[in-house]
């Protein structure tokens, strides 16, 4: 179905929710990001009557966009108009008052980014029914000045309709920059006129990569694959952008990220080529070559965007450009030494400080992502934070201005909850609660500098987001939380009160056709040890209003504060709220292990990010997802070796054993080189009772069986010996990761 935002859509929805607060009814209003301040009053404004609105201001056509599209006509009679727009010059950008009375709708702002949010508003407040918008007064002000959402169109590509639709929801939850992310090495999606070949070569790829990235053997799916926006579609989304109220960074990547522009123009390698758009993801060694050739490539590119962008913005990339062309080149080389440089890293920062000039001289600043800071700042460049804080750090000590992006909080390709059916993800984690808990101004940074940050960002990589419906999904609800931590000051900011709001709104849209993921209901187990030895969980987080429950066998419904678990058992929860089940029913099956429940420790702790459950978690018999490391049922030591001791309070007979691990080189994770088991009777005489290499694997899981000699024991020490330092491919240099799962016994 064809999911366009037509503002006619809103008309026949209902879900109103009175509640008695004062002697006529006060609709329930849940407005994201929650506004500065909010006072509720009886009544409301019906849109269905014939309605005016005055507005004295120049900049007319989006107002006037927006008014018609809720059935408004333009009046010049202030004192009957039943909208009145009027200029509060004391109000800084974006910042708006809105006076809902019942026969007239007041809004004041500074310009018309104030109006446009105002209008946001608005359309939140008539989400129930599309034309009575509840009596209110509202006084709102931006924390933040950008408030952005990227979309990457290369990777996979996306129809102007859905294009326009996600500026739609960024336009309702008061983003104000849309960053479009034009060329990759998989797909150039802008049309340049004077180099069709772009259009021709660089918009196609021949296949695309099908599965993860670090799945061996890697698949293709042997269709041709591509599209490219028109000039005419350029024109046609930045004017819709701008009706809303959102300005678009286009993103032209150079240095780096540029192979599909090679395929179509060899000449601007550093190497004769050929070379083929790109098929799978990643990071490509053939880049831009730094000559007189690529600049008017470049030169004549950048002319046609800025004639297209109206912003004050373009993105010039300058992420994971690798020097090894650059090394090898005799030209390269050359001009590092004619210029003075240290290095190719100056040579990186020679190539955007060229091209920051040339979009200076067009009356444009840059934007690039942090390694533009390498070998030198071009001066007057903003910096996107990506790989961190640190290069926001840096660049706003510097007094550059800084929108943070850090993967940590801002990548939405990331998984957003454990569950084992989450569709394929580049990998990561990170859940709505962590985004709602980002703070954009780093802690390490001198409060002097804080104004440099200016916003903060969400990116959407679509390597894994094969259509739109997907991007939706991973963007949304995220960018909601997003937006709050943008616009609303932390004083008026409360995780559990914007669950409660965001339910409303995930309902609105799904009513819409519009899926946003909803993990609100999602359980996340807490687990302990208790001093019997039993292995107790409970909800690590409780949504609002809600109880968890467990379905015993007879299908009761059992409420405790938390729950024994038992080897080789089923478990089926289920959360409620006033008696209604919420979310799914979530179960677990306990496998049978001898060592469950036992006392357990390791000699090095696992690295703060994949910590699990803490050494239980190796023995707590709950399966592991063979398919990602990030849930919370694997254990990841950084560089270390993992040796765990386990204690079976009385001796044991034992005869055989599992141990599980992830691998993945790709993402610099490695099974063991070794793994050694050692039995003692007293915890300090330790004899090894299994031994084995282990051999390079082509599976992500690995079940390593321990086939031991018929033992009795109490003490049993499981060494796996960390792979130690990358001698090749990613992560070349630094330690591997070793991913332990189940031991069991
Ligand atoms: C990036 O994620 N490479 C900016």
């Amino acid at each position: 179905m064809k999911r366009t935002l037509s503002y006619l859509f809103f008309f026949n929805l209902v879900f109103i929710i009175f509640c008695s607060c004062e002697s006529e009814p006060v609709a329930e209003i849940s407005l994201i990001p929650r506004p500065t301040k909010v006072i509720q009053k009886p009544g409301i404004f019906d849109v269905k009557d014939e309605r005016t609105y005055y507005y004295s201001g120049i900049d007319r056509e989006s107002l006037r966009y927006r008014m018609t599209g809720l059935g408004f006509v333009e009046t010049d009679e202030k004192s009957k108009a039943s909208v009145v727009f009027s200029f509060d010059t004391t109000m800084i950008d974006g910042q708006y008052e809105l006076e809902v009375a019942s026969s007239k709708i007041d809004v004041k702002a500074k310009g018309t980014q104030g109006f446009m949010h105002a209008l946001s508003t608005i359309d939140q407040l008539r989400m129930r029914d599309g034309q009575t918008i509840p009596c209110v007064q509202i006084n709102d002000v931006p924390k933040f000045s950008y408030r952005g959402m990227h979309l990457d169109v290369a990777r996979h590509f996306f129809s102007v309709e859905s294009v326009k639709q996600y500026i739609d929801l960024l336009a309702f939850y008061k983003f104000n920059y849309f960053h479009w992310h034009l060329t990759e090495d998989q797909g150039w999606r802008i049309e340049i006129k004077k180099y069709p070949k772009l259009q021709e070569i660089a918009a196609y790829r021949k296949e695309t990569l099908i599965g993860h990235y670090t799945d061996q053997p890697q698949q293709f799916d042997g269709k041709e694959y591509g599209g490219f926006y028109t000039q005419d579609e350029i024109r046609e989304v930045v004017k819709y952008a701008t009706l809303r109220g959102i300005t678009i960074v286009p993103e032209i990547e150079m240095p780096g990220h540029s192979l599909a522009a090679l395929a179509a123009y060899p000449e601007l390698a550093c190497t004769d080529g050929p070379f083929e758009v790109g098929t799978k993801w990643g990071v490509f060694e053939d880049v831009y070559c730094p000559t007189e050739k690529t600049f008017e490539f470049l030169r004549s590119v950048i002319d046609e965007v800025v004639d297209l962008f109206p912003g004050p913005y373009i993105h010039i990339g300058g992420d994971e450009c690798p020097k090894t062309r650059w090394r090898e080149s005799s030209f390269c080389q050359k001009l590092i030494s004619e210029l003075n440089l240290d290095d190719e890293h100056g040579l990186q920062s020679y190539f955007i400080q060229r091209m920051e000039t040339y979009i200076n001289s067009k009356g444009k600043r840059i934007i690039g992502w942090d390694e533009i800071l390498e070998g030198g700042l071009a001066k007057d460049a903003t910096v996107m934070s990506w790989r961190g804080y640190d290069g926001g750090i840096e660049a706003a000590s510097d007094q550059h201005e800084v929108i943070m992006t850090p993967t940590s909080h801002c990548y939405f390709d990331y998984y957003q909850s454990t569950d084992k059916d989450e569709p394929l993800a580049i990998g990561g984690f990170l859940p709505l609660d962590k985004v709602y808990n980002f703070d954009p101004i780093p802690e390490d940074l001198d409060s002097a500098f804080a104004k440099y940050i200016i916003g903060a960002q969400g990116n959407v990589w679509t390597e894994y987001m094969p259509d739109f419906d997907q991007v939706i999904y991973m963007a949304f609800p995220r960018a909601l939380a997003l937006s709050e931590i943008l616009w609303t000051y932390p004083e008026n900011r409360n995780y559990n009160e914007f669950l409660q709001r965001l339910e409303t709104h995930i309902e609105f849209w799904a009513k819409n056709n519009v899926q946003m993921a909803n993990h609100l209901y999602s359980l996340e187990l807490d687990m302990s040890t208790n001093n019997q030895g039993q292995i107790m969980v409970k909800p690590e987080f409780t949504p609002p209003g809600c109880k968890l429950g467990l379905l015993d066998s007879s299908g009761v419904y059992v409420v405790k504060d938390e729950y024994a678990l038992e080897s080789g058992s089923r478990y089926s929860f289920q959360w409620r709220k006033n008696g209604q089940n919420k979310g799914k029913e979530y179960s677990i099956t306990t496998s049978d292990n001898a060592a469950f429940g036992q006392s357990i420790n390791l000699k090095y702790e696992p690295h703060s990010k994949y910590e699990g459950y803490g050494a239980t978690t190796l023995i707590n018999g709950i399966p592991t997802n063979p398919k990602a490391y990030s849930g919370k049922e694997w254990l990841g030591f950084d560089g270390k070796d993992m040796v765990a001791t386990i204690d079976l309070g009385d001796v044991e007979s034992l005869n055989y054993g599992s141990i599980e691990f992830f691998n993945s080189p790709d993402s610099w994770i490695y099974p063991p080189r070794e793994i050694l088991v050692e039995a003692s009777a007293d915890n300090e005489h330790y004899v090894p009772v299994f031994q084995q290499k282990i051999e390079k694997s082509e599976n992500k899981y690995m079940l390593v069986e321990l086939p031991l000699r018929t033992i009795s024991t109490r003490y049993l020490r499981v060494r796996a010996r960390n792979h130690g330092t990358i001698k090749s491919g990613q992560g070349e240099g630094n330690p591997a990761w070793l991913f332990v799962g189940e031991i069991t016994l």
